[in-house]
């Protein structure tokens, strides 16, 4: 029997879990209703991969697990040119470059147990690499909508995994249209609309406290696109919260940029925008994310705030971090421009915990234009 189901934002109507099952019949987003019983000795102690947390995922029913080999990502302490020193979690190792294998890792995994044989998909880039990589692996064929200035290198990613790429003229919410048309009646595993995607990134916060100690961060920095990451770790930690296993909730930080804040501007009744400029950040650059009341209530829930970074600070953070032989995507560069900008407007900015989300080997061309201007 399965503990979970699908529940509409609004609390209205209930779901049994089912692949095709990614919206409310009247068009409402769906949350998944999971209370998995909490404690320590449940993390599985010889797995150190993101399957550690198994007992907490909705995958009681699953007879195999995709994987890739999720590693367990490394939080490392670096002290910045100012002084400042916070621990960053490395999640551009995980498998396809990005944390987004978390999500996919987990949804695959779920949409496997429950028969999927073909699934859609739409991104501008990580989570669709991820998705790929994932349905490659569970012997899935997958369909990715992409926007037709999607970066080359991230579009043959998701070719050599065999993914069919549909390119879309036009914006972000162009291709976000084609695919809800095409979505009708299919198995649609996407990163916002599908809940069970955030049950695998929600792994980001059990993982951060059991490194820790069980000790809960001050703040966690996150960036917030879709919100995929802040909202998995909003479950996450409140799971942990709500069981005892912490006695704080961290302040969630979520970071956009100027070209692309409408969160931002909603949190702090700023006009809307008028338009999306270009950005370096181009992972965070969505101008109506879907949960995105979602996401301002848990960074109110918590405490926290929205920052919003600049294209020179994006610049010179990703340069910093370069000189120091990381090597991560501009848009995890906004996130560690945006903590660096929390930390100085912060009274007490310890026990502060953000990540590196990507990989830069895919964002080469992103990276010519902070190197060389060009
Ligand atoms: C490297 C990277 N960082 C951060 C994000 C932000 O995503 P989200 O807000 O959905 O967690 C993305 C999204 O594609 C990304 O690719």
């Amino acid at each position: 029997m399965s503990n979970f189901y699908f529940i509409d934002t609004k609390g209205n109507k209930t779901y049994e879990t089912s692949a095709y099952q990614w919206i409310g019949d009247d068009g409402e987003l769906l949350d998944l209703w999971f209370k998995p019983k909490i404690s320590q000795e449940k993390f599985h102690q010889k797995k150190f991969s993101l399957w550690r947390y198994l007992e907490f995922l909705p995958l009681n029913e699953a007879k195999e697990l995709v994987s890739l080999g999720e590693p367990i990502t490394p939080l490392v302490e670096i002290t910045f040119l100012n002084g400042f020193t916070a621990k960053i979690k490395q999640d551009q190792l995980f498998p396809t470059g990005s944390y987004k294998d978390r999500g996919a890792a987990v949804l695959i995994s779920f949409l496997k147990m429950l028969g999927a044989k073909h699934i859609l998909q739409d991104s501008s880039g990580n989570a669709g690499a991820s998705i790929a990589a994932y349905a490659a692996q569970a012997g899935i064929t997958c369909e990715i909508f992409l926007p037709a200035d999607t970066a080359p290198n991230k579009i043959l990613q998701m070719q050599a995994y065999g993914a069919k790429i549909r390119k879309i003229e036009g914006d972000r919410a162009a291709t976000a249209k084609a695919t809800l048309i095409a979505a009708k009646g299919k198995v649609y595993a996407s990163h916002s609309y599908n809940p069970v995607f955030f049950q695998g990134t929600k792994t980001f916060a059990y993982e951060l406290i059991e490194q820790l100690n069980f000790i809960a961060p001050k703040a966690v920095v996150l960036p917030a696109g879709n919100g995929t990451l802040l909202l998995g770790c909003y479950i996450g930690f409140s799971e942990m919260y709500e069981s005892g296993l912490i006695s704080q909730m961290p302040k969630l930080v979520a970071v956009q940029t100027s070209a692309c804040n409408p969160l931002y501007r909603k949190f702090f009744g700023l006009n809307p925008m008028e338009k999306i400029n270009k950005t370096l950040a181009e992972g965070i650059a969505i101008p109506d994310p879907i949960r995105g009341e979602q996401m301002l209530e848990a960074v109110k829930k918590t405490g926290g705030t929205f920052i919003s970074v600049e294209e020179e600070e994006i610049g010179a953070t990703w340069k910093e971090l370069a000189a120091k032989g990381f090597f991560i995507e501009p848009t995890s560069a906004a996130t560690i421009a945006g903590l660096l900008k929390y930390a100085a407007n912060t009274a007490d900015s310890s026990e502060t915990v953000s990540l590196f989300s990507g990989n830069g080997l895919k964002s080469s061309d992103k990276i010519n234009q902070i190197i060389f201007n060009s």
